[in-house]
């Protein structure tokens, strides 16, 4: 039984969320191992199984949404059970929240989590000083906290989810961290009115039903794997957006490449089987950051009208681009990429002739390799292929050979380009919307 990677290939919402519910059907674990409430991974779904067995067990429900932000989208499958890695930063307050609602909409049936021991705890300070600091504005982040409650990690003062179980020492390291940041702001009563002990005592009864699911989890994925079971690793954000590889300083604070399975869940790649890549048939970002192929024109709006690009966590207009072969290339050396899934090929339907880029121009001269460096993206031009674009809607396709001939060639072109199968076409959000090869 193979463990299988589901990861981002460009600037995230690539649709990993709804790949992932998907695999998770066969799954015995899903584990998020990079990111926190950064992350918006939504589901589309007619078969919650829970509420199919209420129904009777074929009958799909009505159709219904999820989003995820911490829990893995896995967490709609009853037998799958669901793993917050070591990688991650975890927002308590968002945990709770995010479990108490899931559990209202599988009528009451607990969600299966288990948090690793090593996983950083996120805590209402760190959007403030987030905030405080600048980067949010800077890099339009989501202004979740991320990027401090990681540097905290890296710093050695950050708590960590086994923190809440030694609650006689938790105080002691609140005062550290607080102290550090109170005498940076001594100001901003926001921060000052932070206390480690009225704050341990707040945390220790926000946590009390899930305290014991903080556990060992890297035991837990080794027993796993020595019985065989199958393990999908869901990332969260996407290469172009890790903090090594990606767009810097435009990137998030974490390992969001293939790496990140070692570091945040600790199972070393090694392990996993098949890796599976997400893009868009076009490509879309939220924040700052170059980004050689987006759209300045009208038709960047209508992809945004017709892919509904606005952001699952924080509901900010997507800037949108063509499908960018060049970066995608890059994403398969780095992940190891096995196969590609491409999704919302729907959303390209209705446009004369789509434009691909396959190099770029950079000082007069050509590249073909992505140079991942802001003051050298941002003076690339793209270099276009230009492809038919077709008219139909993709909806009602449930084969590959159901496609109209563009948009088939339109998919092998980018094999060809990017040498690896394209084994998943999307053609909209729904479990019944996927053509798998
Ligand atoms: P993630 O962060 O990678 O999980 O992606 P998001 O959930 O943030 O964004 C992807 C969006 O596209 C979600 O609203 C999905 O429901 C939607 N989606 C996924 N696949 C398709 C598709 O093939 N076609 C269309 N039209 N929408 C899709
Ligand atoms: P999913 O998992 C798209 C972007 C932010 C910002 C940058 C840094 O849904 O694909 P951060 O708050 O992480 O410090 O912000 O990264 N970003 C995402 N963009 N999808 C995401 O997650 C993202 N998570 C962070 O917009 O540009
Ligand atoms: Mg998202």
């Amino acid at each position: 039984m193979p463990a299988i990677a589901v990861l981002g290939a460009q600037w995230g919402d690539e649709g990993k969320g709804k790949i992932v519910h998907l695999l998770c059907r066969d799954a015995d674990f899903c584990v998020r191992f990079n990111g926190g409430t950064n992350a918006g991974h939504r589901v589309v779904t007619s078969r919650i199984p829970a509420l199919v067995g209420a129904n009777g067990d074929d009958e799909p429900t009505e159709t219904q949404e999820f989003k995820f932000h911490l829990i893995p989208a896995g967490a709609l499958h009853e037998n799958c059970i669901c793993v917050l890695g070591n990688g991650m930063v975890i927002d308590p307050y968002a945990l709770v929240q995010e479990r108490n609602a899931l559990r209202d909409a599988l009528r009451g049936r607990e969600p299966n989590i288990y948090i690793s021991y090593g996983a950083h705890l996120l805590l209402p300070y760190h959007p403030i000083i987030e905030r405080l600091e600048g980067s949010q504005s800077a890099l339009d982040t989501t202004a979740k906290g991320i990027g401090p409650a990681y540097r905290d990690k890296a710093a050695r003062i950050g708590l960590r989810m086994v923190d809440l179980l030694f609650p006689k020492t938790l105080p002691e390291k609140l005062q550290r961290v607080l102290a550090h940041y109170q005498s940076i702001w001594p100001e901003v009563k926001e921060l000052q009115q932070f206390q480690s002990e009225a704050l341990r005592d707040e945390l220790l009864k926000l946590t009390e039903t899930f305290r014991q699911r903080i556990i060992d989890t890297v035991q837990l994925l080794h027993d796993a794997l020595e019985q065989e079971k199958q393990i999908v690793f869901e990332g969260a954000q996407a290469a172009l957006l890790d903090l090594d590889f990606g767009t810097y300083p435009y990137v998030t604070s974490s390992t969001a490449t293939i790496g990140g399975i070692g570091s945040g869940a600790g199972v070393p790649p090694s392990r996993v089987n098949r890796v599976i890549g997400v893009a868009k048939a076009y490509t879309t970002r939220v924040g700052h950051g170059p980004f050689p192929t987006e759209i300045h024109n009208d038709l960047g709006d209508r992809l945004r009208q017709q892919g509904h690009e606005f952001g699952t966590t924080t509901g900010r207009p997507r800037r949108c681009g063509w499908l960018d072969l060049v970066a995608l290339r890059y994403v398969s050396k780095l992940d190891g990429l096995s196969e590609l899934a491409l999704t919302k090929l729907d959303v390209l339907a209705g446009l004369a002739e789509i434009p691909v880029a396959t190099a770029y121009r950079y000082q007069g001269s050509t590249l073909h390799e992505f140079p991942a460096v802001c003051e050298m993206l941002s003076e690339c031009e793209p270099i276009y292929e230009k492809l038919p674009g077709w008219d139909e809607p993709l909806g009602e396709c449930h084969h590959f050979s159901d496609l109209p001939r563009a948009a088939q060639d339109y998919v092998r072109f980018i094999e060809d380009e990017i040498n690896l199968p394209l084994s998943l076409i999307s053609v909209g959000p729904g479990e019944d919307e996927n053509l798998w090869r």
